[in-house]
């Protein structure tokens, strides 16, 4: 019988890059949906960035850009990062579309309807300043517990104590500096409490894990308290109706980007929406952290309850990434980007170790790094990819590349190999992969043994035909074994049908084997893991983090404008910046600052505006190089469209200097 449903991972912030902490999530997920999809069930895997907030706001803000120049530009690098690691999304959406502006509007007027939604007047802070609100990771100041300076409006890192933003000591607004002063407003609240029945319900019907019911219980003693849906402007979100200044808080209409992102994939596949997520032909399932627990289990299977709407059958909710053992930490180089570990290693390594740790539970997950390359080196190296790289060019290159039949004995290892299908599968349902790559690196022990039993080595001079027959068991086995971990290593198991010239394995093809049959020369399947590129990935992530450091000014303690937002070397290297010469420059009407210059990059023309009217007269700069940011967006300014930005720095007016290249660089080449 075949099953239908929708696994989504959380939607990862538009504020920053994955990081291998995430891809714990990811890679979960990733291996289930394949594993669903191997075992022929319909299986549709969704997800999107969650782009609304104050974070991405301000973030968007301190780079001069629109929130939504900021999400676009992250989603791309987000699905990059995804894809490279094999994470394969049916559909990977934002939540800030107009499928999630009306799901939105349809599940709080639903709320509303309910009598689920009161309005209250609330204290907080706010920056004058700025004239923005000020959620409390906006506010810094001294630990009103063990007075550490500098820290959250929420809590310390110091002494981790939780408090109120109004106890801090000196509080300032992260943004302005200035302190915040208290405003009140009117706010909107969903009153989770009137769900608390039907909650309790949910959960008795296996809502979540065993392991993390305690915690549920835990908070429905505390009581189910009022949750505040709304925030007021300026804020970067999706307007309430009704009103004109305040939006839905972000964490209203982040999960609903779960649905968004399904009804947008079925709008672009023939699918009913309505019948997909609200019919019950489908179950299902997202996969979470722990950390976000409480507003995928309260918050919002209430708020789906309030508008009449098909909830998900099942949390799966997992720990947290540690590496050796600790927090990841930006200064260890633990705290690894995506892109940074695929700059030097192999996704599948991190899939395969990954799997080995996950096994379906809350606890943590400790990336060990010795451990890492000990166990990607021995059992997926060692004992796995081994199998069918000795066997092989032996068939390939002696015996035609052609497989014979099986014997007595090749039939039993395959016998042997197919028995443990039944509880592999169990093992995957449930999440448990740790097991499932135990018991396949145990099965490659069995066969490496039958290898060793049978030497084809010494068969293949003496006794062809018995050595063909060993080869093809060897092959066939190693096919099964392909077949159980495809889920894990989709890259290697597509080499593997290359190379046995075979259709796509599922499950179902554990019940066939390949007799007389051609293969293709043998192309390797995974390399070793050196240790050295592992160190070279941990020295890249520090430097990540030491180079904006290393650059502020530490002779001047304060800045009289406070340092916009860290920018990681990784940022700073997209800069293409290439000498240019410029060709014409003239004033241009109504702006008194710009002059409009015409620039050569060596053989590419591009019109820039500079802001150096003041500095430069436009006849001394015809004929000069400069320094261009290349790759910059276009920009449409009231003058026209600006394709780039010649580098020049200083406080202002006439006090501007451009950088001047050598005298013999080219126009065209690119400097650093
Ligand atoms: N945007 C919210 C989720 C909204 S879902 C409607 C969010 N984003 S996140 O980018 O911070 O995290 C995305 C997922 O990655 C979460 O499930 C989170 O638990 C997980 N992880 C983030 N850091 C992690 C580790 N260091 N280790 C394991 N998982 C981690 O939360
Ligand atoms: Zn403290």
């Amino acid at each position: 019988m075949t099953r239908k449903m929708l696994v989504t991972s959380a939607l990862p912030y538009a504020n920053g890059p994955i990081h291998i902490g995430h891809l714990v999530e990811y890679l979960q997920t990733d291996i289930w949906v394949r594993f669903q999809k191997a075992c022929g069930n319909t299986c549709f895997y969704f997800c999107a960035d969650d782009t609304h907030g104050t974070p991405i706001m301000i973030r968007a803000k301190s780079e001069g850009i629109t929130p939504e120049t900021l999400i676009e530009r992250v989603h791309r690098e987000h699905y990059k990062d995804f894809s490279d690691f094999a994470i394969a999304f049916d559909n990977y959406y934002t939540t800030h579309s107009e499928e999630n502006r009306i799901l939105s509007e349809r599940i709080y007027n639903g709320a509303l309807e309910a009598g689920s939604i009161v309005k209250k007047t609330i204290e907080q802070a706010y920056d004058d300043q700025e004239k923005m609100w000020l959620p409390d990771r906006f506010i810094k100041g001294t630990c009103p517990r063990c007075k550490a300076e500098n820290q959250y409006g929420d809590s310390c890192d110091i002494c981790a104590a939780h408090y109120q933003a109004t106890e801090l000591i000196n509080p300032v607004s992260a943004v302005s500096g200035h302190p915040p002063v208290l405003k009140e407003s009117t706010h909107y609240f969903f009153r989770l409490a009137d769900f608390a029945d039907a909650l309790k319900e949910l959960f008795a019907a296996g809502y979540v894990q065993s392991s993390v019911r305690n915690k549920l219980d835990e908070w429905f003693a505390a009581g189910l308290k009022d949750w505040d849906i709304s925030r007021d402007g300026p804020y970067f979100g999706f307007i309430i109706p009704g009103e004109d200044d305040k939006y839905f808080y972000v964490w209203l209409d982040a999960p609903i980007g779960y649905m968004a992102s399904c009804w947008n994939y079925c709008k672009q596949n023939g699918l009913d929406f309505e019948k997909v997520w609200n019919s019950g032909e489908y179950e299902i399932y997202h996969f979470i952290g722990k950390d976000i627990m409480y507003f995928h289990a309260l918050f919002w299977p209430a708020l789906l309850i309030s508008a009449k709407l098909r909830r998900p059958d099942k949390l799966f909710v997992h720990g947290f990434l540690t590496v050796n053992g600790q927090k990841m930490s930006k200064s260890k180089g633990t705290f690894v980007m995506a892109r940074t570990y695929l700059n030097h290693l192999d996704p599948q390594f991190l899939r395969y170790y990954y799997a080995s740790k996950l096994s379906g539970d809350v606890g943590d997950i400790d990336l060990n790094v010795d451990d890492f390359v000990n166990r990607v080196n021995s059992d997926l190296v060692g004992k796995l990819a081994n199998l069918p790289s000795r066997s092989g060019p032996m068939l390939t290159k002696t015996l035609g590349g052609t497989l014979g039949t099986l014997d007595e004995a090749g039939r039993a290892l395959i016998d042997e190999l197919v028995q443990a299908r039944g509880v592999i599968v169990q093992e995957y349902e449930t999440l448990n992969y740790a097991s499932v790559i135990r018991r396949i690196a145990a099965l490659a022990d069995v066969c490496n043994k039958y290898v060793e039993d049978n030497q084809p080595w010494s068969l293949i001079k003496t006794h062809p035909e018995k050595a063909r027959t060993v080869l093809t068991a060897v092959l066939n086995a190693s096919r099964i074994l392909t077949i159980y971990l495809k889920p894990v290593l989709p890259d290697f198991a597509a080499k593997m049908e290359r190379f046995l010239n075979i259709p796509p394995l599922s499950f179902a093809d554990t019940d066939t084997v390949l007799e007389n049959h051609t293969i293709n020369p043998y192309e390797r399947l995974i390399e070793r893991v050196e240790k050295e590129k592992v160190d070279a990935m941990i020295e890249d992530s520090k430097q990540q983090t030491a180079a904006p450091v290393a650059a502020a000014e530490p002779s001047k303690p304060t800045l009289d404008e406070p340092l916009a937002e860290e920018c990681t070397i990784e940022d700073f290297m997209k800069v293409d910046l290439r000498i240019a010469k410029i060709a014409s420059a003239s004033a241009v009407e109504g702006a008194d600052k710009l002059l409009a210059l015409e620039l050569d990059l060596g053989g590419v023309t591009r019109n820039v505006f500079a802001g150096i009217a003041k500095a430069y007269k436009p006849e001394d700069l015809v004929g000069r190089l400069v320094v261009c940011v290349a790759n910059l967006k276009p920009r449409k300014m009231k003058f026209g469209l600006s394709e780039g930005m010649v580098c020049a720095a200083g406080p202002g007016g006439s006090d501007i200097f451009l950088l001047t290249p050598d005298t013999g660089a080219q126009p065209g080449q690119r400097v650093h």
